[in-house]
């Protein structure tokens, strides 16, 4: 365990912040505004199923929920992406809705939009197994050139095209805890 602490700590000496811990808590409240505008008033839309894509979003998840107004239903997802050039990229579910999504107003959280494939592929997914609509919250979206096969319906924060890490975001399974954003200052394959 010691070199994990070792490992965990050199990876971070190679960061910089890119969120102060005050704009990660403003990006929360401004997708909370939102979403409360959206379902406060709304009668038709009444009772929507959250579902938290983890392990990335359990941060955001758990600091937005208690922010909403409105009754709402929760549950996790967890799938993992793994590209590759001669396949394509591949969506494995390891674990799906519990729930019954079939005529339900569904929310995915999930902590970024990097290339959007994971959105892209939950969404498709959520509409074929029944839920009427499918709307998407991301605490950042990442910004990067190509264009991204979904557009979220609530963003928290822009954030660069780095790697980051930081408020659920992992490198190597490390400072999920951290209250700020912090993005690599080298190259992530050489780290
Ligand atoms: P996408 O399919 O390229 O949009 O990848 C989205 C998923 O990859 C996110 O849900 C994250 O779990 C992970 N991811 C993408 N970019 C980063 C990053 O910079 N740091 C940590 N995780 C990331
Ligand atoms: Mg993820």
């Amino acid at each position: 365990m010691n070199s994990h602490n070792k490992r965990a700590k050199d990876i971070l000496k190679k960061t910089e912040q890119v969120c102060t811990p005050e704009e990660v808590q403003a990006a929360v409240n401004k997708v909370a505004i939102e979403l409360n505008e959206r379902f406060n008033h709304v009668e038709t839309e009444s009772f929507p199923l959250f579902l938290g894509v983890m392990g990335g979003a359990v941060v955001f998840t758990g600091q937005l929920l208690p922010k909403l107004t409105f009754p709402l239903e929760f549950d996790f997802i967890h799938v993992s992406r793994y590209g590759s050039e001669e396949h394509g990229s591949e969506v494995i579910w390891k674990v799906i809705p519990r729930q019954n999504v079939m005529n339900r107003i569904v929310v995915v959280l999930d902590d970024i939009l990097d290339e959007g494939e994971t959105l892209a592929h939950i969404q498709k997914r959520l509409l074929e197994m029944g839920a009427s609509k499918v709307i998407l919250a991301v605490f950042g979206d990442k910004q990067t050139s190509a264009k991204k096969p979904v557009t979220p319906d609530h963003i928290g924060i822009t954030l660069p095209n780095k790697f980051v890490i930081g408020f659920g975001m992992d490198i190597e399974g490390y400072w999920r805890n951290l209250p700020d954003i912090r993005a690599l200052t080298t190259d992530p394959l050489m780290i």
